[in-house]
């Protein structure tokens, strides 16, 4: 079944360079099955393994997955050593896979807020997958996109008070440089899984453009049948980027 939406997706062209996904619905696929949280955010990881491989499939080249928010620290210390547990996980046993398929891993957020084993275990990945040509995979974690826009603008202070920046220099380009995403395109397909309308503060800049596409299927239900799904439905947009149609 996904193969002949991938062969559709195939004949269609352009594929998002970009895609980024806020996976939620992990707690509430949990509570429908009278499960303790930590279960829907385990089941969670299986969808992500999905999209990777649907991402290898398609052709995207870029994949960024809002993996755990700075607000993400407020909820209770059992949910989080769940999911700081399940990112290392994840890292020990998908690490030599990724690094075979060609997937080079990067993290994006304030990685001074992780305890040492989740921050040795993403060191490793990284450096463990660095140059994988294949597909970028960014999982932002302990990321809040104005902590990230207000880091830009730190930077880039810190850069004219030493004196090697003109202020008369910053425009978009160079504020882009300093966000963690900057050796990127901007996402041009944002899916958002369980229904919500909330852009939750994420990738606030470069979403700029991107084309939205919301599902109700819960993170943990998510396969890459529905990743094929919203390809297709972006390849049927116009995107115009405030100009008119031709
Ligand atoms: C939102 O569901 C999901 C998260 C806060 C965590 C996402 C984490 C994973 C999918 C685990 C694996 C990730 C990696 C990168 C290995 P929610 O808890 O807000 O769900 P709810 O809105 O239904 O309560």
């Amino acid at each position: 079944m996904s193969e002949e939406l991938l062969q559709q997706v195939r004949l269609h062209g352009a594929v998002p360079g970009h895609v980024a996904i806020i996976m939620d619905g992990n707690g509430r696929w949990a509570r429908g099955r009278r499960l303790p949280r930590p279960l829907g955010h385990h089941a969670g990881m299986g969808a992500v393994r999905e999209v990777v491989a649907g991402c290898l499939e398609a052709g995207v080249e870029v994949l960024t997955l809002f993996a755990f928010s700075q607000e993400n620290w407020q909820r209770p210390a059992p949910e989080i050593e769940a999911l700081m547990g399940l990112l290392e996980e994840y890292i020990a046993r998908e690490a030599d896979e990724l690094r075979e398929k060609r997937v080079g891993v990067r993290i994006l957020g304030d990685l001074d807020r992780l305890g040492t084993s989740a921050r040795t275990a993403v060191e490793r990945v990284m450096a463990h997958t660095a140059g994988g040509g294949a597909l970028a995979l960014n999982l932002c974690i302990s990321y809040s996109s104005r902590a990230e826009i207000a880091r830009a603008a730190r930077l880039l202070a810190d850069e004219v008070a030493a004196g090697r920046l003109d202020p008369a220099e910053i425009d978009e380009d160079r504020f882009a440089r300093e966000l963690y995403t900057a050796p990127w395109p901007d996402p041009d397909l944002l899916i958002r899984t369980s229904g919500e309308m909330r852009i939750s503060n994420f990738l606030l800049w470069q979403l700029a453009y991107a084309e939205l596409y919301v599902t109700p299927v819960l993170w943990p239900d998510f396969t890459r049948r529905n990743l094929f799904e919203a390809i297709l439905d972006y390849q049927r947009r116009e995107r115009r980027f405030g100009r008119v149609s031709v």
